[in-house]
């Protein structure tokens, strides 16, 4: 029986720790700020923007939301972007993805400061991730290491397979597993043979977006499976990459969906928006 990996139990650590270290910030009379910006009204994206905020008002930051109609110009969120880039209670600022059909999220990324960007997406933060010289590590591939760590599991030598190669998950949680020395193999669509190749993983990482995608077929006996996916299933049941229930007796350890990755996207963004705030004040 697999060991079920607590996504809940290590954010709230995690979070724990922020909190901590806020409030003795705050004594010095520095408060972390978070600014979130969403634009349009996906369902997805506001379930994620209000567990954000809750967060924030949970370590003690300062948070601040702008939700802006999916008719907001292009030159209307920049202004925004630019705002808020000037302003001194904001150390972070998060824009929520995707972005409606119209606007362009490149721009979007590249006009928050690099020393705001709490996701770590600016080409800026990128390079230096890729280099292993970072402030900032994204959200999500980072809460995955924070999962593993707390767990125990060593990548070190380890075959790590990720499915997906998104500028958000797959391509940074490669170079994340990379730099704790595992052999990783990123896959994707056009991969050939996507069955025996995740099959050779001792770390099998899903971040696909289609519900129950990885099938006990496709895993390894004795695998850590990480699941990022956030799907619906048949039903419209909450459901991840991974088809679970079959694949939960194959392998060593598993995360579940929900509370498995998505609590410690947050956590970690808590843990980076403290960062900012601390570079940012010389402390
Ligand atoms: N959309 C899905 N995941 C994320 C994330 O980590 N950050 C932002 N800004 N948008 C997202």
């Amino acid at each position: 029986m697999a060991v079920i990996i607590d996504g809940k139990k290590v954010s709230a650590e995690v979070k724990e720790q922020v909190r901590l270290e806020t409030a003795e910030l705050i004594k010095k009379g520095v408060q972390p700020g978070l600014a979130v910006i969403i634009v349009g009204d996906d369902p997805a994206s506001r379930v994620y923007v209000n567990n954000k905020k809750k967060a924030c008002e949970a370590v003690g930051f300062l948070s601040r939301e702008y939700a802006l109609p999916a008719t907001t110009t292009q030159q209307e969120l920049l202004e925004l972007v630019n705002k808020l880039n000037d302003d001194e209670e904001i150390n972070g600022i998060l824009c929520q993805l995707p972005l409606p059909k119209g606007l362009d999220e490149k721009s979007v990324i590249e006009a928050i400061s690099p020393l705001k960007d709490v996701d770590a997406f600016h080409a800026s933060n990128v390079g230096k991730i890729m280099i292993g010289d970072y402030d900032f590590l994204p959200c999500t591939p980072a809460g995955v290491m924070e999962m593993l760590h707390s767990y125990n599991i060593a990548v070190e030598g380890k075959k790590c397979v990720v499915i997906g190669r998104s500028n958000i998950v797959g391509k940074p949680m490669g170079m994340l597993l990379l730099h704790e020395n595992g052999t990783v193999t990123i896959t994707h669509s056009r991969t050939q043979n996507l069955k025996e190749v995740t099959r050779e993983a001792d770390i099998l990482v899903a971040a696909i977006g289609k519900p129950k995608f990885v099938t006990a077929d496709m895993v390894k006996e004795g695998a850590v499976v990480i699941d990022v996916g956030m799907d619906r299933d048949e039903n419209g049941k909450l459901c991840g990459d991974v088809d679970f229930e079959n694949v939960k007796d194959k392998c060593s350890a598993i995360t579940p969906v929900p509370g498995g990755v998505g609590p410690m996207t947050i956590a970690v963004l808590m843990k980076n928006t403290l960062k900012a705030c601390k570079l940012q004040n010389n402390l």
